[in-house]
């Protein structure tokens, strides 16, 4: 029987560093951060689109890495929770995750990063409200929601209310 070779050859900018994989057509880009460049910061949590554990940048706008095929990114930005402290200072949003307890077990942590700091690019942070409907794609089984919005709230320069 001859079996058919389904990898394709990718090029991604992976936190400002240019990283080419060989891979099955069908790995999704959550895998290939994970298992290929080693990049374990990105979280797996339901594997399905639901809980945006998985929550990275593709050129700049927020995507679920598990629900996006690498061979879709190639030529592309790819900015991981890695990428937001390159010399280990971290991003003003890590910094307000900690001073507002925007977290307890951590496992949603780096998704709700990477989500507030493209909520927070695209100007989504002009009430609670705001914020609440823009993080709505990521869940939090520690129910850490109100500290997360208040850590978003005081990136946005509106205080702590
Ligand atoms: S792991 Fe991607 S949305 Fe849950
Ligand atoms: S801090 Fe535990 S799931 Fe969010």
């Amino acid at each position: 029987m001859t079996r058919i070779d389904t990898s394709v050859d990718v090029m991604l900018r992976v936190n400002g560093s240019v990283r080419r994989l060989r891979l099955d057509t069908r790995v999704t880009l959550l895998d290939a951060l994970r298992d290929e460049l080693d990049l374990t910061g990105t979280k797996k949590g339901c594997d399905q689109g639901a809980c945006g554990a998985c929550t990275v940048l593709l050129d700049g706008k927020r995507v679920l890495s598990c629900l996006t095929l690498t061979a879709q990114c190639d030529g592309r930005d790819v900015t991981t929770i890695e990428g937001l402290a390159p010399d280990g200072r971290l991003h003003p949003v890590q910094e307000a995750f900690i001073r507002h307890d925007g977290f307890q077990c951590g496992y949603c942590t780096t998704g709700q990063i990477m989500s507030a700091v493209a909520l927070l690019q695209e100007g989504r942070a002009g009430s609670d409200e705001e914020i609440r409907e823009f993080m709505s794609g990521n869940l939090c089984r520690c129910g850490a929601y109100p500290n997360i919005v208040a850590a978003i709230r005081d990136v946005a320069g509106r205080g702590t209310e």
